[in-house]
């Protein structure tokens, strides 16, 4: 019998787009991260978990982003607007309207 999983439970799960149409954000992907840990919100129950996607199906005004449970979608994003995403939506429990084109209702 194989060991049962286990992950460290989180608040938010992140998924950040560094496929080709999104021009590759490795750089983004290392700064939110060095950011998410920085601001304390690497562990515990209010966490964010962070992953990147080869694509999440839009393939236009990337970088792409999307956060759960809210299912808040972000475009066009660069290391200014992550710093308002941290601060404001995983920080501040507040959606990033301005930055958002698509939010689950
Ligand atoms: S390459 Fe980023 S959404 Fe398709």
């Amino acid at each position: 019998m194989s060991e049962k999983l286990v992950i460290a439970p989180y608040q938010r799960h992140a998924i950040l787009c560094t496929g080709k149409s999104c021009g590759e954000q490795v750089g983004l992907l290392k700064f939110f991260k060095k950011r998410i840990e920085e601001e304390g919100l690497a562990q515990g129950d209010t966490s964010v978990r962070v992953n990147r996607a080869g694509c999440l199906g839009v393939c236009a005004q990337g970088p792409i982003m999307v956060v759960y449970p809210e299912g808040v979608w972000y475009s066009d994003l660069d290391e200014a607007k992550m710093e308002q995403i941290i601060q404001g939506h995983l920080k501040g429990g507040e959606v990033q309207q301005a930055l958002a084109f698509h939010a689950q209702a």
